[in-house]
């Protein structure tokens, strides 16, 4: 059962859901540890509730982003993560852990990439007039929201302000972040692919 760690720098919504799916049987992945860059953070409390690990850093502690990466990385090794998977993490991904964790860093978005990357993905599909708003899982590469997406879904804004867009985001979220984690993990590798992947 692949090992991962939950990175998340806010409520925790998200990690809540993965969590949940773990226990239901929906999801067969074990979170060895959860991330935050936010001591304070909701995400922590709901961890030592379900009795998860936590492991809380302040990057303004760290001459560079390298020299936390390092550290997370040797955090992450120690505890034998496999994948990171990100929840709200609000940093983007540096080299060190970009190179450590190749192809196994993944992030959730709360628009239909490559439309609004970056802050506040809702208020900027609001502001935009677009008619549909949703939300994407994605690869994560050096860029912001830039890596190849996995899954999406959409629904139309109709007219609707942000509490009622916002609301069906989160629970599209809920849905889709466990379930495509589970096809990721557990789906057969297709030959084509793993013929691509060889071709390097
Ligand atoms: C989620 O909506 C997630 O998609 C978003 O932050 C929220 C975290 O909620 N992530 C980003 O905007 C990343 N650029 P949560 O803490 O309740 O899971």
């Amino acid at each position: 059962k692949p090992k991962i760690a939950v990175f998340a720098s806010g409520n925790g919504s998200n990690f809540q859901a993965i969590a949940d799916a773990i226990q239901e049987g929906r999801l067969n992945a074990e979170i060895a540890l959860v991330v935050t860059d936010k001591p304070e953070a909701f995400v922590v409390e709901r961890a030592r509730r379900l009795g998860i690990k936590s492991f809380s850093f302040i990057p303004a502690q760290y001459d560079s982003k390298q020299l936390y990466e390092e550290m997370l990385k040797e955090k992450l090794v120690e505890h034998k993560v496999e994948w990171l998977i990100l929840a709200g993490f609000m940093r983007l991904i540096g080299p060190v852990l970009l190179e450590a964790f190749e192809n196994r860093i993944i992030n959730i978005h709360p628009s239909v990439l490559p439309a609004f990357p970056g802050k506040d993905a809702i208020g900027q599909t609001l502001a935009s007039g677009a008619e549909r708003a949703g939300v994407t899982v994605h690869y994560v590469d050096a860029g912001m929201d830039t890596g190849s997406i996995i899954s999406q879904q959409s629904f139309p804004v109709a007219g609707r302000g942000r509490e009622a867009v916002e609301e069906e985001i989160h629970k599209l979220e809920h849905e889709l972040y466990p379930a495509t984690l589970q096809k990721l993990f557990h789906q057969p590798v297709k030959t084509k692919d793993l013929y691509d992947s060889m071709q390097g």
